[in-house]
């Protein structure tokens, strides 16, 4: 099978290293080329060492890149330690860190994207400041980048760190619209995906851990706060690989992408259908099914 060559840009964060796992798992479907980091669920130097210490551990010879500090425009981006914990990994402690990074990862992205024969994907699991900054500063990437899949926004302009807008779309909208604009056709995993899909802590806590990623993936989970509800899940970020490894648990529904910038309600999103897109949003076939056979994959990790 031809592998899928991507390049890979999150904030881990909890759900974004549950994704890189998925990615490792499937190492014989991604032609994973670079891990480029961005400031979301943490700082900047935060999901940097922790994409360090995933790139060492499951990805030995990935290049990794740290990205941009900052949303282009807004001034106090609000982090979510809150939710993933301070080191953005739940209980999680990673060792201290020497794996080597570039520092400007959208000159890396830039320089992977030309050196690759083929279109390169992009895999954007947290805001999208540092593909924003690629399309600006670099134009001709765009015909260069096949598709970007990405974890952002929602269906219905509905939120969870606003009533109207989801985490990655609120921390830097501004980063969303350039790319929702810039005519790379995207695959979006909306935020509704996640919430009809929460599964219970307690599974996590009482499977039988056979090894010490299992263990590990107990721990991260155990330091996620749901404020709505302690006692649930959501494992966003997780469904924008999977849907790549699993497409039949999905629906792919081609939509338009709208993003309000307006002042009162930035990173409120809008994913409208209309068949002649080349857009698509994902919606589960069958979130209990799914859910079933991502704890499977999960536990049965080596
Ligand atoms: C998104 O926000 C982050 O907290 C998660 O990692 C995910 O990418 C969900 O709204
Ligand atoms: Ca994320």
């Amino acid at each position: 099978m031809k592998k899928m060559p991507v390049i890979l840009d999150c904030d881990p964060g909890i759900d974004d290293a549950l994704a890189m796992l998925i990615m490792y798992q499937n190492k014989e479907i991604f032609d994973l080329k670079l891990i480029s980091a961005s400031a979301g669920n943490t700082p900047i130097d935060i999901t940097t060492k922790n994409i360090q210490f995933f790139a060492e551990k499951f990805f030995n010879g990935v290049k990794v890149a740290k990205g941009i500090g900052k949303p282009l425009k807004v001034v106090h981006p609000e982090t979510a330690e809150d939710v993933h914990g301070v080191g953005g990994l739940g209980n999680y402690q990673i060792p201290e860190q020497n794996y080597p990074y570039e520092e400007d990862s959208v000159e890396v992205m830039y320089k992977t994207i030309c050196d690759s024969k083929e279109k390169m994907n992009l895999i954007v699991i947290g805001p999208q400041t540092n593909i924003a900054k690629l399309i600006q500063t670099h134009p001709d990437v765009v015909s260069k980048i096949e598709r970007i899949y990405a974890m952002i926004g929602s269906i219905n302009g509905i939120g969870n760190v606003r009533p109207y807008a989801e985490f990655n779309a609120f921390f830097d909208p501004d980063a969303f619209k350039i790319v929702s604009m810039s005519g790379i056709p995207m695959t979006i995993n909306p935020m509704e995906l996640g919430h009809n899909s929460r599964l219970k802590k307690s599974i996590f806590a009482s499977a039988n851990a056979k090894n010490d990623i299992q263990i590990m993936i107990q721990s991260i989970i155990d330091g996620l706060y749901e404020w709505r509800d302690p006692s649930l899940v959501s494992i966003f970020d997780l469904h924008t690989v999977y849907s790549i490894v699993k497409p039949e648990l999905y629906d792919f529904v081609p939509c338009d992408v709208n993003v309000t910038l307006d002042g009162k309600k930035d990173g409120e999103c809008f994913l409208k259908e209309n068949p002649d897109a080349k857009n698509y949003y994902i919606s589960l076939k069958n979130p209990a099914e799914a859910n079933g056979e991502i704890l499977e994959d999960l536990f049965s990790m080596e």
